[in-house]
């Protein structure tokens, strides 16, 4: 994969340089290309922005400075777009949120072109020329602003780079991260190949919406995995096996859902003991355990991710539902109690 960054702070980036996604462009899996925006400008001072029409606090960068930088990075090819070919990723707090399965989908995509806003944002006559020529999506990775892109564009590089094959080295821990089921599953798939811009693709996931921003939900004072939960006891959890697919439906995708807590040796440390069963070797039981512990940290940590599996029928099983409801979660409605 190619992937072209347009910016007036190249150094930004040297951390691209680094760790898992500097090895892989050693390896060359990825090939970056950091422009630097200024040399597209045109007068001695190098300008790249401008006052806003209509009036307004800061300056609004210009269009014309980002049309030659298109360019040349990405010539217009005659005739029809090429598909799959490049696509422009525009990082703005009011784009679209970034997400597992958009991630997931834009690992097929040839070449990756960020544009780099500063300022009040791009002149938006830009994208919607931009658009006329190459998919073009407006992401954002959070509701929160920055000051810029660059550093949501390192965040969504790192999230990207890591899924692409061979750069991991361990495909499974992919799968198995928080989110991991999203990058697995299909839906956003094929959106990234096609040459319509921002259509609803990538978005239309089953994690591509925005949580709401309230972190205090009525899960959120409990400590998850501390106190009388399922969890606390050093044997399976209670109940589990007991019901029809008990201990096997733990393996069921945890799409979805939060990772538990993980742990490594030594067994016991400053008199913290590792949860019996993962050391059980009991692969049914441990499976069951990591589920239990994902549903209990995601309905404390993101109650919204529950809710959201509670609507999905076949997301959650009759042993979810037991969990959840051990840990006084009310309100839930179960969609199809007889599953
Ligand atoms: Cl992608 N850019 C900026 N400037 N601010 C953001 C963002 C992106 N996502 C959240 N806040």
């Amino acid at each position: 994969m190619r992937i072209d960054i347009i910016t007036i702070f190249p150094e930004y980036f040297g951390p691209l340089g680094v760790s898992l996604i500097g090895k892989a462009a050693a390896r060359g899996d990825i090939e970056f290309r950091v422009h630097d925006l200024r040399q597209w400008a045109h007068d001695i001072h190098r300008t790249v922005d401008d006052a806003p029409f209509g009036g307004g606090p800061g300056m609004v960068m210009k269009a014309q400075v980002w049309a030659e930088a298109l360019e040349d990075v990405a010539p217009p090819v005659p005739g029809r777009p090429v598909v799959p070919g490049p696509r422009l990723i525009v990082p703005t707090p009011s784009g679209v949120p970034f997400t597992q399965a958009r991630a997931a989908s834009y690992t097929r995509c040839p070449q990756l072109i960020f544009a780099c806003g500063r300022y009040e944002g791009i002149d938006a006559r830009f994208i919607d020329e931009a658009r006329s020529r190459m998919p073009v999506d407006e992401v954002s990775i959070g509701d929160y602003v920055l000051a810029g892109g660059e550093a949501a564009v390192l965040v969504m590089v790192e999230a990207i780079g890591r899924l692409l094959p061979g750069v991991l080295g361990n495909e499974r821990s992919a799968r198995d991260d928080s989110f991991g089921g999203a990058a697995a599953g299909g839906e956003a798939a094929s959106a990234a190949d096609t040459a319509s811009a921002g259509d609803g693709d990538a978005g239309s996931g089953p994690l591509s919406g925005s949580g709401p921003l309230s972190g205090s939900g009525p899960l959120s004072g409990s400590g998850p995995l501390s106190g009388s939960g399922p969890l606390s006891g050093s044997g399976p959890p209670a109940g589990a096996g007991t019901l029809a697919g008990g201990a096997a439906d733990a393996d069921a995708s945890m799409a979805g859902l939060l990772e538990g807590p993980v742990y490594t040796r030594p067994r016991v440390w400053r008199g913290r003991e590792v949860p019996d069963v993962l050391l059980s070797g009991d692969h049914a039981a441990i499976a069951r355990w990591r589920r239990d512990a994902a549903l209990l940290r995601t309905a404390a940590n993101r109650p919204d991710l529950i809710w959201r599996a509670a609507a999905d029928p076949g997301a959650l099983s009759g042993r979810d539902w037991q969990v959840l409801s051990a840990m006084g979660l009310s309100g839930l409605i179960r969609p199809d109690p007889a599953r």
